[in-house]
């Protein structure tokens, strides 16, 4: 119970792998807000389960997400966590990416990451944790995913940027890129389904716990001395 009085924000905590941090982190101790924008049910079943609140808010407005951060303190008293794991995924060539597309992928991937890390600055408790959710594919790049790495990319540039304002706080901020984890998100593209366990050394897709030990670790006090770093979180996929 590394987490015990602790409070946690996990942005998209319905499903996937953020239900598998909310998991881990309420193991842990910690009082657990499960953010949601569409799964309710998905989200209040995973809230119930360890005792934690599940909050409606789409990341992608401002107003949404200073709801979500007023709505934890008021319920718990403050926020030591924010993990910023919700996220969507447009794969297809550049050539034939809609502004629809960019907008929908950059406003919940960028836009609604850095929304969250602003009231995050604003609110989190000195000794807080910050974990931002990137790609290993921002390492190697892959065709067809030009939006989706480039709005995951910006991430890790929060992250450094982040840690070196809030040190003085003793606040760390980390990114963790998973490769591919075996979940809904992966199963929307069966052409990458199919060539992820070749992508590990390992020789098998990332599991939802795999990820979410990573995140959990960098939240629990054994972590203090890391920050400003990305995680690769992919069984060795991406090397960086
Ligand atoms: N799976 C992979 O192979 C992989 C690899 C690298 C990185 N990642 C990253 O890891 C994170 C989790 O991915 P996943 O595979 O678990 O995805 P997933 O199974 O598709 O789940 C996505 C989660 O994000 C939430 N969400 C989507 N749009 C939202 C919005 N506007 N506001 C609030 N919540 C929203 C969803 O909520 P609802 O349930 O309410 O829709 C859901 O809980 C993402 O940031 C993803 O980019 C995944």
């Amino acid at each position: 119970m590394r987490l015990e009085n602790k409070v946690a924000i996990v942005t998209g905590g319905s499903r996937g792998i953020g239900r598998g941090i909310a998991e881990s982190l309420a193991r842990e101790g910690a009082r657990v807000v499960v953010n949601y924008t569409r799964s309710e049910l998905e989200a209040e079943s995973a809230a119930r389960a360890f005792g934690g609140l599940a909050v409606r808010a789409d990341v992608s407005d401002p107003r949404h997400v200073t709801a979500l951060f007023e709505t934890a303190e008021h319920e718990f008293g403050g926020i030591d966590i924010l993990v910023n794991n919700a996220g969507v995924a447009v794969f297809k060539p550049l050539a034939e990416t809609t502004d629809e597309d960019f907008e929908f992928v950059f406003g919940v991937n960028t836009r609604g990451a850095f929304y969250c890390l602003r009231e995050a600055a604003r609110r989190l408790r000195n000794g807080g944790r910050i974990v931002n959710m990137s790609t290993g594919a921002t390492v190697h790049g892959t065709p067809g995913g030009s939006i989706y790495c480039g709005s995951k990319a910006a991430l890790q540039l929060f992250t450094r940027c982040l840690a070196r304002e809030l040190g003085d706080r003793q606040i760390t901020v980390n990114t963790v890129s998973p490769g591919f984890t075996d979940t809904d998100m992966l199963r929307q593209f069966p052409h990458l389904v199919d060539i992820a366990p070749s992508m590990s050394p390992l020789g098998r897709v990332g599991q939802v716990e795999d990820v979410a030990r990573v995140v959990t670790w960098l939240c629990t006090p054994d972590a203090d001395w890391m920050t400003g770093q990305n995680i690769q979180a992919g069984g060795g996929a991406s090397m960086a």
